[in-house]
């Protein structure tokens, strides 16, 4: 399994503090945000990685990450976003990286609690199709929302006005090598974004969609300000990446 990271996108929603420098470049407490994917990958077992970057700061993050090695990755790629066309566009740039295995994907701000492991083992047993990790939130409008029927997903709502559930789709999702002729299908929502969660829809409606339960907390660095510092001080707290 390959590992993909994004860390592109205009981190709009911190401006000011983004004005001068990628979101994911900022502290998360005591190390910059981006580290808290790469442990995550890490962790999961997961060492041949593609980081895809974007904006103006792109170099600062060869000079934070080098080759890798420090964090125990055998291989970590680099590749580039021209605009932030989306989170299925910024996927849709490691094809060739993937070369038909299956993927681990991570968005750049989001951060776990405890490591992965048990979602990993779970999906390459399931051998094809695609998983999302699902966390309750207070605040599911700002999320892609699980709908449910008992344990299954039946749909998913990108920022959804009247939200069916409280169980967001946090930024971390499984595929196999296919994703990429979904990608290629879709078109671009009324934000002018290709969505991941129109990918995760595709998989539904393909009957190829399992979810599993976050155990301990997720944080999403990139909400707004308040959830920033609330991410800073949770992994201060309790710490990240956590073995279960
Ligand atoms: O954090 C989980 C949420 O992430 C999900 O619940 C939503 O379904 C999903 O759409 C996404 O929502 P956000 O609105 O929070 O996405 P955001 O624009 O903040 O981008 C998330 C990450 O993806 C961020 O680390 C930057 C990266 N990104 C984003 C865009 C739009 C890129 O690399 N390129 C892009 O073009």
């Amino acid at each position: 399994m390959k590992g993909v990271i994004l860390a592109g996108g205009t981190g709009s929603r911190l401006f000011p503090i983004t004005k001068v420098t990628n979101k994911h470049l900022l502290p998360i407490y005591n190390k910059p945000m981006i580290y808290y994917p790469i442990e995550c990958m890490v962790k999961a077992g997961i060492d041949d990685v593609l980081l895809v970057t974007g904006g103006n700061n792109a170099g600062d993050f060869i000079r934070l990450l080098g080759n890798g090695r420090e964090f125990g990755l055998k291989n970590l790629s680099y590749t580039y976003q021209d605009g932030a066309g989306g989170i299925a566009q910024a996927l849709g740039l490691a094809e060739h990286f993937v070369d038909g295995d299956s993927i681990l994907l991570i968005l750049g701000d989001n951060i776990l609690e405890y490591a992965i492991k048990d979602s990993v083992r779970r999906f390459r047993h399931q051998g094809q199709g695609a998983k999302i990790l699902l966390s309750p939130v207070e605040n599911p409008k700002a999320y892609g929302v699980a709908e449910m029927d008992g344990d299954r997903v039946v749909k998913i709502v990108e920022k959804p006005q009247d939200p069916k559930s409280n169980l967001a789709v946090i930024g971390v999702y499984f595929y196999d090598g296919r994703v990429f002729d979904i990608v290629r299908k879709l078109k671009p929502s009324a934000r002018n974004e290709l969505e991941i969660t129109d990918v995760n829809n595709a998989y539904i409606e393909m009957g190829e969609m399992t979810a599993d339960k976050v155990t301990g907390f997720w944080a999403d660095g990139g909400e707004n300000i308040d959830f920033y510092l609330k991410a800073c001080n949770t992994v201060a707290q309790l710490g990240a990446n956590k073995e279960c």
